[in-house]
């Protein structure tokens, strides 16, 4: 039967009256339900109505699409129905105009400029600034029965945003830096959107004011500069087509990069301590692993060797990805799972629900690192069975980054400590905007 034959026929008007689903309270809808525990509640939503329903959070309905084949159809997009700018639309008073919040021509030629600065000899760059910057930090983690590892982690990776991302010396303006940074941040999640004074979205938009000022003025000395940071790489940036960004194009892609990269590290840098602390038979060979390399540090070239931490990690993003779910706003009408889904409709996939579904994973809410291995290879399944990163024009421009760093962070760590969870722990982790543990993730930390 063709598709179009089985598409239960929607209403023109836009409505989504023939989408199932149910709306929860009036204002609230399905929010507090879904903040409680958000894979719980889809789990529940899908037992009752199959692979496409709606539900109503933060004051608007959106369909939401489950499975690989979903996250698949609406991140490649091969229509271009979907906006990320509309979908994102949370971020856009904090963060506007950054890389994900613009869409097709516009988005890929901003793309094309910046991934300039994501080329080998950068890369290469950021790797011997990344491993200054961890010895640095860590140098202060003192061995401790109760060590907080989030909360020192977030201090890690601010200073290595500062260093890296910025080329900022410690001690120059990082710490306002750093501080306004965490404002807007903070506000971009804030539930009241409006900047009434004292609230976190006046904070967080008298923060973004300050940093704009703060990296316009020094572009010029980077511009001029030869610095290896992402700020003096995007200054200098220029697409194969001859493309530059203007300054304006520089702070709004600068600010929106900070953020995009600093959370979502942080939380898998989280989980991916937490599970060597649970599974100390994993930490073992992760640092069986980075002591055989026979440097204090990572080199660059040799992050092939590290097999085993890419499994643990691939598995921490499974296991706990920080970005749970994707929005996207369809501008046009489209059909889906036998409906058809009317132009002008939020829609959101989900990288973690397919992450814990028995389709694609044995025992999803097991932490099994083989999974990974190339006898079981369970993320080849389907293309987007692990997608952390997102996929299609979107996808995570920081993906290589990202890895590097936890390589680079990982092998310095375990070089240098044990670490172990307190005895009885359990862990309590808040799942939404972006997974982080409710109580700093208590660890025992001791010298090697
Ligand atoms: C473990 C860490 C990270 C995770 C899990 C992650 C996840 C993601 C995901 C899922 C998307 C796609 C969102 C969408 O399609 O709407 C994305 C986009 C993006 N990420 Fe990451 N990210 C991480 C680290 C980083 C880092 C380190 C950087 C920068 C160095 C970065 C910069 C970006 C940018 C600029 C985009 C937008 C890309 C575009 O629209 O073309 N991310 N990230």
């Amino acid at each position: 039967m063709a598709l179009s034959e089985t598409i239960k026929a929607g209403p023109a008007s836009g409505k989504l009256d023939h989408i199932p689903g149910h709306l929860g309270l009036p204002i609230f809808g399905n929010t507090f339900d879904f903040l409680k525990d958000p894979i719980a509640f889809h789990n529940g939503r899908r037992e009752q109505y199959g692979d496409v329903y709606k539900v109503s959070i933060f004051g608007g309905q959106t369909v939401v699409l489950r499975g690989a084949d979903a996250l698949e159809y609406v991140l490649m997009d091969r229509d271009k129905n979907f906006a990320s700018r509309r979908g994102w639309d949370l971020l856009w008073r904090l963060f506007p105009n950054g890389l994900m919040l613009r869409d097709f021509d516009d988005h890929r030629s901003h793309r094309r400029i910046m991934q300039v600065a994501f080329k080998p000899q950068p890369m290469r760059d950021y790797m011997s600034g990344l491993n200054d910057g961890i010895a640095n930090s860590m140098r202060a983690w003192a061995p401790s029965s109760r060590f907080e590892f989030y909360p020192a982690i977030k201090n890690l990776t601010l200073e290595l945003g500062a260093s890296v991302f910025l080329g900022l010396k410690m001690g120059d303006d990082a710490a306002k830096v750093n501080q306004a940074f965490m404002d807007e941040v903070a506000a971009s999640v804030a539930v009241l959107r409006r900047p009434w004074p004292f609230t976190p979205m006046r904070r967080g938009v008298k923060a973004r004011a300050f940093l704009l000022d703060y990296f316009r003025d020094i572009i010029p000395a980077r511009r001029a500069g030869d610095g290896n940071d992402m700020f003096s790489q995007f200054c200098r940036a220029e697409s194969e087509d001859g493309a530059f960004f203007t300054d304006d194009e520089i702070v709004d892609h600068l600010n929106f990069l900070l953020m995009a990269a600093h959370d979502t590290t942080t939380s898998a840098l989280s989980t991916m301590v937490w599970a060597l602390a649970e599974y100390p038979e994993w930490q073992d060979a992760v640092r069986e692993e980075v002591l055989a390399v026979g440097t204090e540090q990572l080199d660059f070239d040799a992050q092939d060797q590290l097999a085993v931490t890419e499994r643990v990690f691939k598995e921490a993003l499974r296991f706990r990805p920080p970005v749970m779910f994707i929005p996207r706003f369809a501008e046009r009408p489209f059909e889906f799972g036998g409906y058809q889904i009317p132009g002008e409709t939020s829609i959101s996939v989900s990288p973690v629900l397919v992450a814990m579904s028995e389709k694609h994973w044995t025992q999803p809410t097991k932490f099994d690192p083989d999974r990974f291995s190339d006898n079981r290879a369970e993320d080849r399944s389907h293309r987007f069975a692990w997608s952390p990163f997102g996929g299609g024009a979107h996808k995570c421009i920081g993906m290589h980054f990202a890895l590097m760093q936890v390589r680079a962070f990982v092998f310095q760590f375990l070089r240098n400590y044990e670490v172990a969870l307190p005895e009885g722990y359990e862990a309590r982790w808040q799942a939404l905007p972006i997974p982080k543990p409710k109580d700093g993730l208590p660890v025992v930390l001791s010298r090697r």
